[in-house]
């Protein structure tokens, strides 16, 4: 018996959101493609809390990768509204906007820093007192000190926009072959697509990796070739709101506890997620009893009220790092295999960003301006001159 053999324009290894809306909008435009992986669907999105926190979780040094990230939340309400359409599946998109308080006066101090630093960019966030915070969200803690309001901070269910652009791509006729992959295959020294664990071969024009986390240890990819993303764990909790329990919480609320992001983020359906812990332990997804103590423990500093709450479930995910927590977006060193990886914090906001950038490189060739500072090259070591 011979392997069986097929043949496409585009392969996109990784069936995460990234890999699936690489693939949908490829097939839009009309390319051959499909997706290789044994669930796809899953990945770091079934864990995530689905957050589009651009302006609450600005880090300092970071501006490049704010752009990027404004211009995806920009997207989200009409890409949002087509992946609805196209699938008739809600995505649970909520413009809920965000709360970042202070639990004390040196949370005060760095939440005000923050404060000074979006203004100067900017941003569009407004400084409350701790009355004010309570009075928008009254299950808060009496002791919390201030806040950000940010009402362009959304938020969208991950699973279920998995879910939707798994059904989008789909239909629109992307091939599902849902098997992992056992090497990416070269031939003089180009990418020509992949072999499966089941020796299916899939030969492509142009190979995406897009295989979140595990993106950077792909067999055959050659050294030089493999993107520096490594997971990054985080342990996050689901509670329930129990159906006619008190009003909880209207926007996603989130505070800087111990030095750990603590984000409570509720869903219309009644569910709240607790995350998350951000730990450097390879390829561990052990839930610990100290990651779900920690959350709730901050959590419960917060919001004092949810530890009524039935807890639902607990689970720990990858995120796939990058060394500038920035996505690597464009051709790897390898030609014919392209990157749409390390998305770090940020995978489900850049989702529909991510998406326009790679169908723009997989039908002309380049990237967009706005994508240049995301290349991979940024990372290829550059010979010194003798
Ligand atoms: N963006 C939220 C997280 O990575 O935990």
């Amino acid at each position: 018996m011979h392997p069986s053999r097929h043949r496409y324009d585009v392969l996109v290894v990784g069936g995460g959101i990234i890999g699936l809306v690489t693939a949908w909008r490829a097939a839009q435009r009309r390319l051959r493609t499909a997706v290789a992986d044994p669930a796809p669907g899953g990945g770091a999105a079934h864990v995530a809390a689905g957050m589009l926190a651009a302006v609450t979780e600005l880090q300092y040094g970071e501006q490049t990768l704010l752009d990027l990230n404004l211009a995806s939340a920009r997207r989200y309400p009409s890409f949002a509204a087509e992946l609805e359409d196209a699938t008739g599946l809600g995505l649970g998109y909520r413009r809920c906007g965000t709360l970042a308080v202070a639990l004390d006066a040196d949370d005060r101090a760095d939440l005000r820093e923050l404060h000074a630093f979006q203004e100067s960019l900017g941003l569009r966030s407004e400084w409350l007192s701790g009355r004010e915070c309570r009075r928008l969200e009254p299950m808060l803690a009496p002791g919390v000190r201030g806040g950000l309001r940010v009402d362009g901070d959304h938020q969208v269910d991950p699973r279920r926009l998995a879910a939707a652009l798994l059904r989008a791509a789909e239909l629109a006729g992307v091939a599902l072959h849902r098997s992992s992959v056992a090497r990416i295959e070269t031939v003089r020294d180009r990418a020509t697509g992949a072999v499966l664990d089941d020796g299916t071969v899939l030969a492509a024009e142009q190979t995406v990796l897009a295989a979140g986390s595990r993106s950077g240890v792909l067999p055959g990819v050659p050294e030089h070739a493999l993107p520096p993303v490594r997971p990054v764990k985080g342990q996050i909790l689901r509670l329930r709101i129990p159906p006619g329990y008190a009003p909880f919480l209207s926007r996603t609320v989130r505070a800087v506890v111990r030095g750990g992001h603590v984000y409570l983020v509720p869903r219309e359906n009644g569910e709240l997620v607790v995350g998350a812990t951000s730990e450097e332990l390879g390829w561990d997804t052990t839930v610990t009893a100290g990651g779900v103590y920690e959350l709730l423990r901050d959590a419960h500093e917060l919001v004092p009220g949810l530890t009524e709450l039935p807890l639902v479930e607990t689970l720990a995910g990858l995120r796939p790092g990058s060394p500038d927590n920035a996505p690597l977006l464009g051709r790897s060193a390898l030609p014919g295999l392209l990157l749409a990886t390390g998305h770090h914090r940020n995978g489900v906001l850049l989702t529909p960003v991510t998406g326009d950038i790679m169908a723009e490189l997989l039908t002309t060739g380049s990237v967009p301006e706005s994508a240049r500072p995301f290349s991979p090259a940024r990372f290829t070591l550059q010979e010194q001159p003798a």
